[in-house]
């Protein structure tokens, strides 16, 4: 039985497998003659708000051959308390396979642990891999292969969306450097848990070896992450569940607005990526959204392919 629970687990050839098989998805939408899903149905259990996520696999699902329920997490008694392994050993003898967005990390360990059924991350506080794993695609298609290339991550380094780029890179082979404050870098623990090594550090910057060979640089200086990147990221400042932050967030996350003169930085035609939702004037500005907006659009579309890929290798 397999899942997808995190990037952290997944290793470099399902990560490769899935990438490589994403283009014949994304060219043959509309003419699937292998509909793999016939005769399954896919419970989307969210406990958070989604609209690329949510969209993007119920209309997968659905072209794949599958039908689809949406449960919000409210609506059903896990709202009012059934333990999540319990909702798993019932949704397992009724579905084929789960699609989860919650809060805990854990809870999708702990569904995948009980259902019986394949089971996927739609993101946690800690992880979203199938958006790092769309976006990786989406590079490629629309630059080149990202191994040995530098992606520059700006703001909320701790987030899930950072998070999933890190253990990406810890795989793949590409150099990751994340402009934050110190108290927004990832958390010591996704260092040790990464595999990365620390080869030197100064007041600002520090610098470490991935079991992939590549580099993960932590500054809190915008120059340092964005001088010759080949991708430049952001992700909102205030997650799902930190909105009683939303202050402090702001306050100490502004100076790592992506704009043009982050851009001037980064190598000629670095294209600026978002994971969507944007929140214009505060991660990102507007003319250097409106200026990336194929890019960030084409993103957001490949979600759909990306996950059909997903949806293909975990059932094999
Ligand atoms: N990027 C992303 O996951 O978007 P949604 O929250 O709209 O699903
Ligand atoms: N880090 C963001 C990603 C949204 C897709 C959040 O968790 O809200």
């Amino acid at each position: 039985m397999k899942h997808l629970l995190s990037l952290e687990k997944l290793n470099r050839s399902d990560m490769e497998y899935i990438l490589n098989n994403t283009m014949l998805f994304k060219k043959n939408r509309g003419k699937e003659t292998d509909l793999f899903l016939k005769n399954q149905v896919w419970a989307l259990l969210f406990s958070k708000s989604s609209t690329r996520t949510r969209v993007s696999f119920e209309v997968g699902l659905r072209e794949l051959g599958a039908d689809v329920i949406f449960l919000n997490a409210k609506d059903i008694q896990l709202g009012r308390g059934e333990p999540i392994k319990d909702t798993a050993r019932v949704l397992g003898r009724m579905v084929h396979g789960a699609i989860i967005r919650t809060y805990a990390q854990q809870e999708v360990e702990e569904f995948a642990a009980y259902s019986n059924i394949p089971t996927i991350n739609a993101l946690t506080d800690d992880e979203h891999p199938c958006q790092i794993l769309t976006d990786i695609f989406t590079f490629q298609e629309i630059r080149e292969p990202i191994y040995a290339k530098t992606v520059a991550f700006f703001g909320d380094g701790s987030s899930n969306v950072a998070n999933s780029w890190l253990f990406a890179s810890s795989k793949l082979g590409f150099n990751l450097a994340i402009a934050s404050p110190a108290n927004f870098q990832p958390k010591k623990n996704t260092l040790i848990r990464s595999g990365a090594v620390e080869e030197k550090s100064d007041n600002h910057t520090k610098v470490f070896k991935l079991p992939s060979g590549s580099r993960l640089i932590l500054t809190d200086l915008i120059d340092v992450a964005a001088k010759d990147a080949d991708l430049l990221y952001t992700d909102v400042w205030v997650s799902m569940g930190k909105e009683a932050e939303l202050e402090t967030r702001i306050n100490q996350l502004s100076p790592y607005q992506v704009n043009k003169s982050v851009v001037a930085l980064a190598k000629k035609g670095a294209p600026v990526m978002h994971c969507l939702p944007a929140y214009r004037g505060k991660e990102i500005d507007e003319e250097t959204f409106e200026a990336n907006a194929d890019a960030i659009f084409t993103q957001a579309e490949n979600r759909l392919h990306t996950q059909k890929s997903i949806l293909r290798w975990i059932t094999l």
